[in-house]
């Protein structure tokens, strides 16, 4: 299978990259700002899995011309694409009241209207091909979470984007689902709210510990797989059994 990853270059969307490429597939994956993460995530693709085609692009998903031209490039070098992750996402924290314009703006267009751009790129594609799997990162803070309003916002605005397209296209072959991580340790949460959030979680997951990015990997892994036909407009839950944030 040819897998289209956002944000690949770091975090739970190199994981998949990686995973991806362990288990035979072609990888077109972007980046935003670092190319360098991205050559390294190519180089050690390469080192898992020597006959797998796997190539970076720069892609600012907010930028729906960019999200055309990047889809035009993929399809002229991979021919075709049949799983889509949408994962790239951002945070910017702030209680809702002091929250700006700009924090909330930048936030929506990156994790919300930035997926629905790949989305809608690749749809002609999947329909073409009667066969297609859409997945979308969302997150626990799906539900709230003090400090994250539009972080939240946009994760929940994925199961209600996801649910959409799991409907408009069951019928061509195309599953649309959402993974939803709890606590991973990646540059996102090392950067903000690290040591309280990680407290919190080892203190209430029923686990007992932060995730492996590779147990994000597994489950959208699975869920591009054909074994996976019939689950369809749904959201899984990757948290080691924690249901809330605080
Ligand atoms: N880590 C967790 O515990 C956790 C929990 C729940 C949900 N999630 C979700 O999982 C996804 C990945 O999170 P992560 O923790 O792996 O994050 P991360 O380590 O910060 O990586 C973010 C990735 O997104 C890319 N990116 C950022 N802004 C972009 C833009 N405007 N256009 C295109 N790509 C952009 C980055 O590219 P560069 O490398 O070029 O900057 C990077 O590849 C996100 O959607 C996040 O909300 C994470």
């Amino acid at each position: 299978m040819i897998f289209f990853v956002t944000g690949g270059s770091r975090g739970l969307g190199e994981s998949v990259v990686l995973e991806a490429a362990r288990a035979g597939h072609d990888v077109a994956f972007t980046y935003n700002s670092r190319r360098d993460a991205a050559d390294a995530v190519i180089a050690k693709a390469k080192e898992i899995s020597p006959s797998s085609k796997v190539l970076a692009y720069g892609l600012d998903v907010r930028d729906s011309a960019a999200v055309e031209r990047v889809g035009d490039e993929v399809l002229d070098e991979f021919d075709t694409v049949h799983a889509v992750v949408c994962n790239a996402g951002v945070n910017l924290n702030g209680l809702a009241a002091n929250m700006s314009d700009d924090d909330w703006k930048f936030v929506v267009d990156t994790n919300l209207t930035g997926s629905f751009y790949v989305a809608r790129q690749f749809l002609p594609t999947l329909v073409r091909n009667k066969f297609g799997r859409l997945i979308f990162m969302s997150s626990l803070g799906r539900n709230g979470v003090s400090g994250q309003a539009n972080y939240a916002a946009t994760k929940a605005g994925l199961c209600g984007l996801s649910a959409t397209l799991s409907k408009e296209y069951a019928r061509r072959g195309i599953t649309s689902n959402v993974v939803a991580p709890g606590f991973f340790e990646t540059d996102m949460t090392k950067a903000d709210m690290s040591e309280s959030n990680k407290d919190f979680w080892l203190k209430y997951c029923p686990v007992g510990r932060i995730g492996d990015p590779k147990e994000v990997a597994s489950v959208v892994l699975f869920l591009a797989s054909a074994g996976a036909s019939y689950v369809n407009g749904t959201v899984i839950d990757v948290t080691g059994g924690l249901d809330w944030a605080p």
